[in-house]
């Protein structure tokens, strides 16, 4: 390992935003044929260092060497005829346009598309999808991709490119375990050819399977970097988050109280079907399953985003007509989805407009908002999550992706809704901060509150909830108690009978 060819030697790299500086004099060799992880908690700096070596940001100082020589990485475009490629954690990508369009993009040269002839880009684009095993119709528009393939998108522009690094920014993190698997050989052939990959992810089994070193970052400096053989884990969370690892323990069960939701035969028709259950005060429910069993689209569904055809909706008790968001919230529903990027942001405002933007009655009780009241919610959402921020006035989309995360989840949190549903909540957010966020929803449950927690992380399901339904293709195939759940019943129900792929 220590002979092998260096591909990357980047030297003290630092980068300032606006004064603030968020990687300070980062060192690191990346090998020909290695698969590197690059870990840390969230704002650790890892993808504005990734987004260094993909041109996307330029450093403050620091050089960068390709084989031996200097190179200037100044745009997306010199990263790309580098043969440096990035599969971003928001996927970018152009919505109008075709999917094989998308993916035909990152070739070299892929400006010059209008020259190719469609036939070739939509044969070879299928060939990408073929390779990830996604059977999506590459002529399609992006928009309105599922983020799964979305994220399989943006992996197939990367293979496109032929690329000698290739940069995983957190890339598991929508996918399902089969996904998740053929991405896992795709990378290991190309660690084979002898191309170099760089994984980010939070989820430490997937660094122990796939990778050969990691590197950890904290407060944007590089901590370690190590063959994972050598490094037991909970020396990476040591180094990670500066300090032992705080053990979720649920408090207690809460009182269990009256029906908060009542669900009976609510069917979409090609999305789900024949949907019951009841939800009650100070419970949390799980809803478990595969990525694409049709759990988001019964969220979707009871929030009024997509309503169901049929079935009953009945919320305290009585019957609900919920046919867009505002009749939800007004029944006192609140729903984080999954895709946070595409429905819960407001890019440009300041941190503190986003936290507290579901709760206007809060903050401006005579009509006026009050800067003090905002900036108090604001705050302590802040400190209760650890969003890590320069300043509460900073644009919401200059925060890390976790840290974006925590500010959409803490503005829902602030608006104590009598039925919370969680699609997804903890992707991308860094073991570190998970114990806190559990003990919130805990303290929901405990104060009455009813909860629907969807979440693909069965630790997660397991130690939080005390019922678990469980859906595949589109039907609920189990309802597991608290004290008879574990990981075995729960995948086994999980598991589409019918042999078809979603
Ligand atoms: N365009 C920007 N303007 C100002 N600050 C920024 C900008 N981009 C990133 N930052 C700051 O840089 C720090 C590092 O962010 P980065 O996105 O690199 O973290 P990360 O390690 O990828 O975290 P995560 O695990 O949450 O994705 C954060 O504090 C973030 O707020
Ligand atoms: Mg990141």
């Amino acid at each position: 390992m220590v002979d092998a060819p260096k591909l990357i030697e980047a030297r003290g790299i630092s980068k300032q935003f606006g004064g603030v500086e968020v990687l300070s004099d980062i060192d690191l060799d990346l090998h020909a044929g290695e698969i590197h992880a690059l870990i840390g908690e969230n704002g650790a700096g890892k993808s504005t260092f990734v987004k260094i070596l993909a041109g996307v940001h330029t450093p403050t100082r620091g050089s960068i060497k390709m084989n031996g020589d200097a190179v200037n990485v100044t745009s997306p475009i010199a990263a790309q005829e580098l043969g440096i490629a990035l599969i971003h954690q928001e996927p970018v990508s152009f919505p109008d346009l075709s999917v094989a369009e998308n993916i035909v993009m990152g070739r070299k040269g892929g400006g010059l598309l209008s020259r190719v002839p469609w036939a070739t880009i939509i044969a070879d684009a299928r060939r990408y999808m073929d390779m990830l095993g996604v059977s999506i119709d590459v002529t399609r528009p992006m928009h309105g991709l599922s983020i799964a393939n979305q994220q399989m998108v943006e992996i197939a522009r990367a293979l496109a490119s032929d690329s000698r690094l290739i940069i995983m920014d957190e890339p598991t993190a929508p996918l399902t375990p089969r996904e998740v698997d053929t991405l896992f050989a795709i990378a290991r052939q190309l660690r084979d050819e002898g191309r170099t990959i760089i994984f980010i992810s939070h989820r430490l089994e997937e660094v122990r399977m796939l990778c050969d070193r990691l590197t950890i970052f904290r407060d944007g400096s590089h901590i370690a970097t190590q063959t994972v053989a050598s490094i037991p884990e909970d020396e990476i969370i040591r180094l990670m988050i500066g300090r032992e690892l705080k053990k979720y323990m649920r408090k207690h069960t809460a009182s269990i109280g009256e029906t908060a939701l009542e669900v009976s035969g609510l069917t979409l028709p090609g999305a789900f079907e024949d949907i019951s259950f009841t939800l009650r005060k100070g419970e949390i429910m799980g809803l478990g399953g595969l990525v694409g069993a049709g759990r988001t689209d019964v969220a979707r569904a009871l929030f009024g985003i997509e309503p169901a055809k049929s079935g009953k909706i009945k919320v305290g008790g009585r019957d609900a007509k919920i046919q867009r968001p505002p009749d939800a919230i007004d029944l006192g529903l609140a729903f984080v989805p999954e895709d946070r990027a595409g429905h819960g942001i407001f890019g440009t405002l300041p941190v503190e407009h986003n936290i507290t933007a579901a709760i206007p009655g809060k903050i401006a009780p005579s009509g006026v908002i009050s800067r003090a009241l905002e900036r108090g919610f604001s705050r302590k959402s802040v400190d209760d999550l650890s969003i890590r921020l320069a300043s509460l006035n900073q644009p919401i989309v200059e925060l890390s992706g976790g840290n974006q995360q925590k500010a959409i989840l803490a503005r829902w949190l602030l608006t104590e809704p009598e039925v919370l549903i969680l699609d997804e909540p903890t992707r991308g957010i860094d073991i570190g901060v998970k114990a806190e966020f559990y003990d919130m929803i805990g303290d929901l449950a405990e104060a009455g509150r009813a909860i629907l927690l969807i979440s693909s992380e069965l630790p997660e399901l397991l130690s939080l909830c005390d019922r678990i339904l469980v859906m595949a293709e589109g039907r609920i195939t189990a309802e597991i108690p608290r004290d008879e759940a574990n990981q075995e019943k729960v995948m086994q129900a999980a598991v589409p009978r019918s042999g078809i792929a979603a």
